[in-house]
């Protein structure tokens, strides 16, 4: 396990719409590069980087064209390797986007697989062995290439199924086992893209659909398990700080198989949800545990976590986000102050916690935008970052028109620049909390986490990590529990009072205490 990720917060950029260099109105490496000293600035120690290989962004450039090489809209192999030194010189490591499950339908594996001649890459994809063969079960593209079979789909159209195997083989005619000589070459191939990645000098990779790489394997995935086991065996032995992260969402498995981090994602009816993005089916109203109107529910939470947090002991880490490119942000239902508690409860729990871009800041979702490069509901979280007053809120000299997407310019807008001056900020209120958690062990990754005070559909929530005491009131109303307690506040938002043996917490507030 590399040490660093015991003291990781990760920042995670989205590089089309972070910051525009060279006026083209899409973000790019160069970009990137220039705003090192904020994301330092922050508190944060590493970055996420979404996907920046050459591809036809069918998929925001999860469908990747060539591995290994990087999209000339954001610059090149070169610059890359520039953005890694340069984070490193400033004690920040890079983990790169890593998309095991399937390519482009322009990758060149994929155009030499759909030949009807036998190539090295026909059995890098999942076909059947005839176009007249399409189960219905699986999500096939049929009668479109030259070779005769249908291929498997991982997730858009775009995006064929790479071929690791199936684990119950149903059709035997195409079907393989993971033990296949194909199969066996596609996790080379991945092997050597990740080889290839890590000597230049990334510090890892968060691994996209990490789940889906066998394919008939129900529950525990054990036949995925084991590819990722070989990996993380890779990575032991020749990279040992280099950092695996999974988009899982099941951390006592993907942990099992060799993960160091796995996400808490939002999906549905999952104890995450229940924390940030919970919504009356039928009102629309937002009832999350972290909602001020809340009847929220913090058990719930609890029996999912405390178990994962169990399975998971020193083993690796469970990891709280504040968003991704994927979900909605939290102030499309919170309010900023809502925001701010909700983002500072995830600074102070165990696992590695990811800062999406621009929640700093409290951006907001845009609402009513068209999809763009496959983001479909996901477009109005991905738009570009608002540092300042200046042309396009500083994004990108770009005429507004050409702006990959369309940035907030309202006067209203959240900017950094406006946030840097006001000391009760979102930005300024983590910036003290990161620093708190990294000046104190006991906050750090893998400190402990124990239940104080937790009771179905009351707050405030309490909880301790060694020597600190968490409570949390995200309520519009006066919370009490009966706690008593000694110690002094380190942080906190809002206040609190004693009364006797009942700690009082006004509305809306968090405590982190010493004790
Ligand atoms: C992951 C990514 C998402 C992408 C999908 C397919 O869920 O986070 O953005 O569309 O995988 O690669
Ligand atoms: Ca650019």
């Amino acid at each position: 396990m590399p040490k660093w990720l015991n003291d990781a917060v990760f920042y995670e950029i989205y590089p089309q719409t972070f910051c525009d260099s060279n006026g083209d109105g899409i973000g790019d490496i160069g970009g990137i590069r220039s705003k090192l000293d904020y994301v330092k600035s922050l508190g944060c120690n590493a970055i996420w980087l979404n996907p920046v290989y050459d591809s036809p962004f069918m998929d925001a450039g999860y469908d990747v064209r060539d591995y290994y090489k990087v999209a000339e809209r954001y610059g090149t192999n070169e610059d890359l390797k520039a953005l890694f030194e340069e984070a490193h010189e400033r004690g920040i490591r890079i983990l790169l986007d890593l998309v095991p499950g399937h390519t482009s339908d322009q990758n060149k594996w994929f155009l030499e697989s759909k030949k009807h001649e036998r190539n090295e890459y026909s059995g890098r994809y999942i076909w059947t062995d005839s176009v007249w063969e399409a189960p219905p079960q699986y999500r096939l593209l049929c009668g479109i290439s030259e070779r005769d079979g249908n291929y498997l789909v991982n997730f858009f159209s775009s995006q064929p199924a790479l071929n690791y195997g199936f684990n119950n083989i149903s059709h035997p005619a195409w079907q393989k086992a993971p033990s296949d000589p194909d199969c066996q070459a596609t996790v080379e191939a991945l092997k050597s893209i990740m080889r290839f990645w890590l000597d230049m000098g990334c510090d890892g990779f968060r691994v996209d659909m990490a789940d889906s790489l066998v394919k008939n394997e129900d529950g525990d995935k054990p036949e995925t398990c084991k590819i990722w086991r070989s990996i993380r065996e890779m990575l032991d032995k020749d990279y040992p700080e280099a950092a695996l992260v999974s988009e899982w969402c099941n951390p006592r498995v993907a942990i099992g198989a060799g993960f160091h981090c796995d996400f808490y994602l939002d999906h549905d009816n999952n104890g995450y949800r229940i924390l940030f993005r919970e919504k009356d089916q039928s009102t629309g109203e937002c009832n999350a545990v972290f909602a001020k109107n809340s009847k929220g529910d913090i058990t719930k939470f609890l029996d999912e976590y405390l178990e994962d947090l169990k399975d998971t002991k020193e083993k690796g880490y469970i990891s709280f986000i504040t968003c991704n490119h994927d979900t909605p942000r939290m102030t499309r239902l919170f309010t900023p102050l809502e925001a701010k508690i909700a983002y500072s409860f995830i600074f102070l729990m165990p696992g590695v916690p990811f800062l999406y871009y621009g929640d700093e800041i409290g951006m907001s979702f845009m609402e009513g935008l068209p999809s763009k490069e496959g983001g479909f509901s996901r477009t109005g979280t991905r738009t570009p970052m608002q540092w300042d007053s200046s042309v396009n809120c500083g994004f990108s000299n770009a005429p507004a028109e050409k702006l990959y997407l369309p940035v907030d310019t309202s006067d209203s807008a959240v900017t950094v620049e406006k946030a840097e001056k006001d000391p009760d900020s979102i930005l300024n209120t983590l910036r003290k909390v990161i620093t708190i958690r990294h000046e104190n062990p006991s906050l750090r990754s893998d400190g402990d986490f124990e239940v104080i005070y937790a009771v179905k559909e009351k707050y405030p929530f309490i909880f301790k990590r060694g020597d600190f005491i968490i409570a949390v009131n995200p309520t519009d109303i006066v919370q009490k529990a009966p706690f008593a307690f000694d110690g002094n506040t380190v942080f906190e938002i809002g206040n609190h009072s004693k009364e006797g043996n009942y700690l009082i917490m006004a509305p809306q507030t968090l405590l982190l205490l010493k004790i």
